[in-house]
């Protein structure tokens, strides 16, 4: 640096060639740094692992080319960072995601809640698409309010019911322990009637959404170790399976390089995504031919000039040959990384 100010503020009778090719090299290094740099930082970040302080996990992903192909496009997260789960019925924010017991929580703002007391709003079916992983968990019990009563079967049902619904018939149970005891207001309903029903498929939430006003769900949150330590809160349990392959078990274990799962999106194939590089194995499987991120790297340089992506190509070129060399900091010269 010191011997560059003086060259600058003395007189410039001669050109030192090795001054010009010194600045060069610089000019080289920003270049790169800026060219390069860029694209690395956008395949770090590729696959995003959590949305706000919801982990993204395997089979989820919400960048396209993460996770399982069966979960595609079901999970958006906002640039505010909340995450939306997208079903024909709408999009519904998504409160929670287990790995361990595998289910989504997911809220649906045109439920009844709380706050509606007996003045109900327009209401409309939670539905999913069959055709995927996800289904409505067995852990959920729908209140219906106001249902016609020359339409549906209002009854109370003995308790034996309300622990085995399955082995009972399909009406709706007026004597539900959660009706008498509506999480988080006991009392707001006055007037309106409620009962619980326990739908087997979306299509009868739809059927019961006919002769009644309004509905909600509410699902049992264990909060012990027991299976009766739980507590009734408003939501939806969303089940999903875990789809196990040798594939992605042998892409994620550390020591085989521990990389993410993934797919490629244009055929739906699983790879396995190592950061630098894509494989269809796992990432340090030397022997087989992974086809690089290439693919990475041009999506995110599209729309670029012919010429800078040329000089993209000059820097990882330049890049790689440092890297081999020593760890460079991006526009500080040292020894190490001096080539000229
Ligand atoms: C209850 O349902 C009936 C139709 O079955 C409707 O006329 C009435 O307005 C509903 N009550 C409320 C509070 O929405």
């Amino acid at each position: 640096m010191d011997s560059f100010l003086t060259y600058t503020s003395s007189t410039s009778r001669t050109t030192p060639p090795s001054t010009a090719s010194y600045s060069s090299l610089i000019s080289v290094i920003i270049l790169s740094c800026y060219l390069f740099v860029v694209p690395i930082v956008s395949q770090k970040t590729h696959c995003r692992t959590a949305c706000g302080d919801i982990p993204i996990n395997y089979p989820f992903g919400i960048d396209d080319g993460c996770g399982s192909p069966y979960y595609r496009r079901l999970l958006i997260c906002s640039e505010t960072g909340t995450l939306e789960l997208r079903t024909p019925s709408g999009r519904y924010p998504v409160h929670n995601i287990s790995y361990a017991d595998p289910h989504l929580l997911v809220t649906d703002p045109y439920m009844w809640n709380c706050q509606d007391m007996d003045h109900f709003r327009p209401t409309r079916a939670f539905s999913l698409d069959t055709s995927t992983h996800l289904s409505l968990s067995p852990q959920n019990d729908y209140l219906f309010f106001n249902c016609s009563e020359k339409d549906v079967i209002i009854e109370p049902k003995p308790i034996f019911c309300e622990r085995f619904p399955d082995r009972c018939d399909s009406s709706c149970d007026s004597s539900s322990y959660l009706c008498r005891h509506l999480p988080e207001c006991s009392s707001a309903l006055r007037e309106s009637s409620c009962c619980s029903y326990y739908p087997k498929a979306t299509e009868s939430l739809r059927m019961m959404l006919r002769h009644c006003t309004s509905y909600t769900s509410v699902y049992w949150r264990n909060v012990g170790t027991s299976e009766y330590d739980q507590v009734a809160e408003y939501g939806i349990r969303v089940d999903f399976d875990i789809p196990v392959t040798t594939h992605c078990l042998q892409c994620q274990d550390t020591l085989k390089g521990g990389g993410t799962c993934g797919f490629d999106p244009q055929t739906e194939n699983f790879l396995c995504l190592c950061g630098e590089k894509n494989v269809t194995s796992y990432c340090k499987d030397y022997g087989t031919s992974g086809h690089s991120s290439a693919g990475v790297i041009a999506g995110t340089v599209t729309g670029v000039t012919a010429a800078a992506a040329i000089g993209v190509g000059a820097g990882i070129w330049f890049f790689k040959k440092v890297r081999a060399k020593a760890p460079v900091t991006c526009g500080v010269q040292t020894n190490e990384n001096r080539l000229f």
